[in-house]
């Protein structure tokens, strides 16, 4: 076999997660915990829009880029989130937006992909070249390392243990001249955790004094329970923004995303249409036209409803479990008692509960990712078994 695979195949592991899925092969109704997808179905008004899409012909490729009309909406709300907001409340932060630039986020630099995945790999492929540093918070989503990996870059992990809030110094610290790239994710997947806008604002300040490109993957912007989400985008022109519509419409297998950016870094977003030409060739069609009608849908109803779930998992746990509260997203990271994390999980699988060990979205083993996008009645089952086995 070893002459048939590349040999990149070895530098990724799937293991972590394909033990769990195996065990959790065996269980009968367990309580699911590790599925990192909303459990309510796509607006009946949304799947509407994608049957009509259908049916009025709309089954080909599109341009490259996206939908003009599509792309159109993009710009225009990225124009209006980032763009109005750009630069406001920064005294202290003389570098960071200038005025000319304000202009510029007049006509941002969009392009539609198949899904937030889509839009990482595109992003690294036009960016990270063998041997390049990619820094990266840990915990981090499992995507970032493998494709970094895949590609021979190396990733820099930055420990933001145990609070988990942005570890802006040491990230200072770890940038070289080999750095191409930093990752944030907030809210955080695994850790459910947002990051404060004074800390954003602070690592604008250190990527603009080194030059160093920034990929912020807002996928679950919507999913903020404590206030609002803070892009780095609003501070920062080399922020490359990846939004999706999987997790705020319940859309995980429409595969469909989008990456947005100043006009400075225009070439950016040309490379990855380039390259997107030559690998997805389009994001899906149909589900473009109904992605317009997705823009303009209120989800604050789901939203309130993943407060409340946010708030019956953190109540039920904290007086036993050592967890952060999470701000957003739909996950909570918590430590494991006992020294390894996978023991832990194994222990609460063959209770009918599943977990994912820590271990899959970062270098330690002592945590396990909880995702509470299941029913109330789930949640209370299975804090009620996770807190025997404590
Ligand atoms: C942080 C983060 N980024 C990106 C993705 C990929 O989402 P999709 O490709 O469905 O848009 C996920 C999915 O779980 C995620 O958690």
């Amino acid at each position: 076999m070893d002459k048939i695979l590349a040999d990149r195949t070895a530098k990724i592991d799937a293991s972590g997660i394909r033990k769990v899925f195996a065990l959790a092969a065996q269980l009968k109704d367990p309580v699911d915990f590790s599925i990192g997808q909303p459990d309510f179905d796509v607006p009946e008004q949304l799947k509407d829009e994608a049957i009509k899409a259908i049916r009025e012909g709309f089954n080909k490729y599109s341009q490259t880029a996206g939908d003009v009309i599509l792309r159109e909406r993009i710009s225009e709300l990225v124009k209006k989130e980032i763009g109005s907001s750009y630069g406001s409340g920064l005294p202290g932060y003389g570098t960071l937006c200038r005025d000319e630039r304000r202009d510029e986020w007049e006509n941002p630099a969009v392009l539609v992909t198949s899904g937030v995945s889509g839009g990482l790999l595109l992003a690294f492929l036009a960016t990270v070249n063998p041997g390049d540093e990619v820094i990266i918070p840990d915990p981090y989503f499992v995507i970032y390392k493998h494709v970094v990996n895949l590609l021979g870059g190396k990733c820099v992990f930055v420990d933001s243990y145990p609070k988990f809030s942005l570890p802006v110094e040491k990230i200072a610290e770890a940038i070289t001249n080999k750095t191409k790239l930093i990752i944030l994710n907030s809210p955080c997947n695994p850790t459910g955790v947002v990051y404060s806008e004074d800390s954003i604002k602070a690592l604008a300040e250190i990527a603009a004094e080194k030059d160093v490109l920034v990929l912020t993957d807002e996928i679950y912007e919507k999913f903020c329970y404590d206030g609002k989400c803070t892009s780095i985008a609003s501070y920062y022109d080399k922020a490359l923004i990846l939004r999706g519509f999987s997790k705020p419409y319940a859309m995980t297998g429409w595969r469909l995303g989008y990456a947005a950016a100043h006009q400075s870094l225009k070439p950016v977003i040309e490379e990855m249409t380039k390259i997107q030409q030559y690998t997805f060739v389009c994001a899906p069609t149909p589900f473009q036209k109904a992605a317009m009608a997705a823009l303009d849908y209120d989800v604050s109803d789901f939203v309130s409803a993943y407060r409340r779930k946010r708030d019956l998992l953190y109540e039920g746990l904290k007086d036993k479990f050592e967890l952060i509260k999470p701000g957003g997203a739909f996950y909570a990271f918590v430590k494991a008692p006992g020294k390894s994390a996978t023991e832990f999980v194994e222990k609460a699988i063959k209770n009918n509960v599943l977990i994912i060990p820590g271990n899959v979205f970062s270098e330690k083993d002592t945590h396990f990712r909880i995702s509470y996008a299941t029913s109330d009645s789930k949640i209370q089952q299975g804090v009620e078994i996770l807190r025997r086995l404590c």
